[in-house]
């Protein structure tokens, strides 16, 4: 037996994985499958919900089988996902509508930073506005759920595809960031999902492949292999803090999960989701991620997306039920999960906003587009059936474009800087690189998965699903000729022009700010974390002639900036994802209009192979199971890697610099109560889990003060050891806190209280299936980034 089969051996009996024989001999347990968890969960019918609730009952008692049947799948309709309506009972249909960054496929809207960039400004308040601007606008087109956020992937490996799509590769930090997220669409009224539930870490192999008939499978996609601990302290953390902020539904992902699809897994949505989290809403099937009927649904999967007719499984529910397959009451309970919340969230008030027919058009053109898409736009005849009302092709944008540029500015991190920013009294200043220039290939192409993406334009957002139509875009090449007013602004866009002709900038800058980016989209993965478009390149033979040489990345996560220490750049910032004001939230920051303080959400290496974990690629095999991806490094991906193994980022997990400078001055840690118990007593399972978990057990205070000479805000962290007597595979520190502050002036202090519930000061005990307090002392560790830890100090609570 291996040693990491030792070690994992009874976290995965608990899991309900079964060992066998063959997995002993391959190390590893390479053939695992969890235990089964039935029957599926019924709706409680006590809490917020009960009251619609009712009125669900009285909808589900008015409906025909087939009628309940026509509401847990998808049909043709003007979303990118949609439940028909039913007219004899004036019910209008539901629209579902991507993305995680505003909505999809719509005109007027606004394309806010995406998750990465909301992530890396750790900024609960804007993070919230985000939500609640975003929900805004799904509100005002009469959008009823909204495909939105994203916590997995979580950031496993570097070179995930869709990574940037989330808040970063930390759990607490995802879970901060999804709570404030789904606090907004709820303050508004739009139902949220979050996706993707659940170990949807990489794009390669995320589907089966088929053959000619697109139906025999040949391989079936990548399992993500996953043992207990890993599964409750780091991929499922952050959908239970989203759960427990009333998130709507959550959307299983395409990827199989110890052997079995993701959307038919009765461990995960019966046992994890359903049980232990206690969700109340449906589990949707991503698109296509549904692999059988009633397998499915015993399951615990409640919407089969986008449905009939290429993803029909869920067509037969009534045979299935004449044939005893299945029972009404679990059809029921899929409506009631479906339902409720469009009920909860008032939906079906006259005062909800009607669709706008542009929506309609949109997915019209698209099926035009893109001919093998199998969903219809609503027909001419039908429009009636649907809640659209005038006007059309609404601007919902409101000053939605203000706060894009406030986001875009807080989320970029300053890695670097020798001085050189903010600029100030610049009279000629050269911007290079194809990722200063305006979009160049349309704002919205209809089906824009590409690994490469545009050679010239700001790479603004990611690709794939998560994005949508720009309404307007604001280049960084445009925002600085603005800034610049009558200055000189010399320019070069063209990547390998400016690597030939550098020198033909006349006079000589005083400052190069070079504009380098890497795409990344759903359905794949990064090959490479260098910069596209030869850009690591170019920024050297830029800094070859430019003393002042600026960098600035615009990229959905790492790039590994081999060229970082070159003394002719001086300044470095990673722009992230900053959305359709790129221009004008960089130039905020490089003309310190903005003190910077986003911190890093996950870290720089100096190596790619720092990072251990890579996308799992069985490329070239034929056996039917060749993809599996196993865990095996439990939790230690980014910066608890990095702890554990000790070796030295080139930027942390939370670094990030600022234009002033911030002491901690003192830590003061106040335990809650005198008596702790080991275990959370027992409670009825409540949204989240345990209700009992998120009791507070210590408060910890630190004062912040501004030591520099110019205003600016930061964001203390907290960091928290466990004691010694917490299993192996305990991370050395694990996120625990985290606060922006106010933009405090020179001089100005601020306290800052974290506050330290039971499940953050507990591990997951395999073998007792719940969360355990260790006995011992508990550094807790605060400072202004994952290696930056100021000052400390302990607590024993058992
Ligand atoms: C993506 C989901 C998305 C869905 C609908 C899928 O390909 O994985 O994130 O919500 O499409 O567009």
């Amino acid at each position: 037996m291996s040693n990491v089969l030792r070690l994992h051996g009874a976290m995965l009996l608990a899991l309900g994985v079964v060992v066998t024989a063959q997995n002993v001999s391959q190390g590893w347990p390479y053939m695992f499958e969890t235990e089964e968890v039935f029957p599926s969960p019924p709706m409680r019918t006590t809490g917020v919900l009960a009251e619609s609730l009712t009125l669900v009952n009285q909808l589900i008692t008015q409906l025909t089988l087939e009628e309940k049947v026509g509401l847990v799948e998808g049909s043709d309709g003007p979303c990118g996902g949609s439940i028909a309506p039913i007219p004899r009972v004036n019910f209008k249909g539901i629209c579902l509508q991507d993305s995680p960054l505003g909505v999809r496929e719509a005109d007027f809207v606004t394309m806010f930073p995406a998750g990465i960039a909301a992530g890396a400004s750790w900024d609960r308040n804007l993070i919230y506005q985000r939500g609640l601007f975003m929900a805004e606008e799904f509100r005002a087109k009469g959008i009823n759920i909204a495909l939105s956020p994203v916590v997995g992937p979580l950031g496993r490996s570097a070179f995930g595809g869709r990574n940037w799509e989330g808040f970063g590769a930390d759990p607490y930090l995802a879970g901060v960031a999804a709570k404030e997220t789904i606090a907004g669409f709820n303050a508004r009224g739009v139902q949220s999902t979050i996706k993707h539930w659940i170990g949807n870490e990489q794009e390669t192999m995320r589907n089966p492949s088929t053959g000619p008939d697109s139906v025999t499978v040949l391989q079936e996609s990548v399992s993500s292999n996953i043992d207990d601990r890993t599964m409750h302290e780091l991929y499922m953390w952050p959908f239970a803090d989203a759960v427990r902020a009333g998130v709507s539904h959550v959307m299983c992902s395409y990827q199989r999960l110890n052997q079995t699809y993701s959307c038919q897994n009765s461990k995960s949505l019966n046992g994890l989701l359903k049980g232990e989290l206690g969700f109340q809403g449906a589990v949707m099937s991503d698109w296509f991620a549904t692999h059988s009927g009633i397998s499915s649904i015993e399951a615990g999967l409640d919407l089969n997306m986008p449905g009939s007719p290429t993803s029909p499984y869920f067509h037969n529910i009534t045979q299935f039920i004449r044939d005893g397959n299945i029972t009404e009451e679990r059809l029921d309970d899929m409506v009631r999960r479906i339902m409720t919340p469009y009920f909860h969230l008032n939906q079906h008030n006259s005062s909800y906003p009607t669709l706008d027919l542009g929506l309609n058009e949109f997915k019209a053109q698209e099926v035009v587009a893109v001919p093998i898409l199998p969903w219809k736009a609503v027909s001419a005849q039908n429009i009636e059936d649907w809640n659209f009302g005038p006007p059309k092709n609404r601007d919902v944008r409101d000053n939605h474009g203000e706060f894009v540029r406030e986001l875009g500015a807080a989320g970029a991190v300053l890695l670097k800087n020798e001085g050189a920013l903010p600029f100030s009294k610049l009279r000629n200043v050269a911007v290079i690189g194809n990722d200063a220039a305006d979009l160049s290939q349309g704002q919205f192409a209809l089906n824009n998965t590409n690994p490469v993406g545009p050679e010239f334009g700001a790479n603004a957002v990611g690709g794939g699903s998560g994005v949508g139509r720009f309404s307007y875009f604001v280049s960084p090449l445009e925002a600085i000729k603005m800034k610049m007013g009558a200055g000189l602004t010399q320019y070069i866009l063209d990547n390998k022009i400016a690597v030939e002709s550098i020198g033909s900038l006349y006079p000589p800058p005083e400052a190069c700010v070079v504009f380098v980016k890497s795409f990344t989209s759903e359905a794949y993965d990064r090959s490479t974390l260098a910069l596209d478009w030869n850009g690591d390149a170019m920024v050297e033979e830029v800094a070859r002639s430019c003393n002042n040489t600026v960098v600035v990345t615009h990229s959905g996560g790492t790039d590994l900036l081999g060229w970082a220490d070159h003394p002719n750049i001086t300044a470095i910032v990673a722009g992230h994802l900053p959305g359709q004001e790129i221009g004008n939230s960089i130039v905020d920051i490089l003309w310190g209009n903005v003190n910077p303080s986003g911190k890093l959400p996950y870290t720089i290496a100096m190596e790619v192979s720092d990072y251990g974990t890579q996308i799992a690629n069985f490329s070239g095999t034929t056996d039917i199971n060749a993809w599996q991806s196993d865990f095996v490094e439990g939790q230690y991906i980014d910066y608890r890697r990095f702890d554990a193994y000790n070796i030295t980022p080139r930027y942390e997990f939370g670094f990030g610099l600022s234009y002033t400078s911030f002491e901690l001055e003192k830590i003061d840690i106040i335990r809650l109560t005198k008596e702790v118990s080991s275990t959370a007593p027992s409670q009825p399972v409540s949204p989240g889990g345990n209700a009992a978990l998120y009791d507070p057990l210590i408060f910890v205070n630190v004062t912040v003060r501004n030591s520099g000479s110019v205003a600016g805000a930061t964001v203390p962290q907290l960091y928290l050891s466990l004691p010694n007597s917490a299993p192996a595979g305990t991370p050395l520190q694990v996120l625990r806190g985290f606060e922006k502050t106010k933009v405090l002036e020179p001089d100005e202090r601020q306290t800052i209280a974290f506050i330290l519930t039971r499940k953050d000061m507990s591990f997951w005990e395999v073998t007792a299936q719940q969360w355990r307090v260790p006995s011992g002392d508990f550094t807790v560790r605060v400072g202004f980034s994952s290696r930056d830890i100021i000052t400390r100090g302990s607590v024993t609570l058992i």
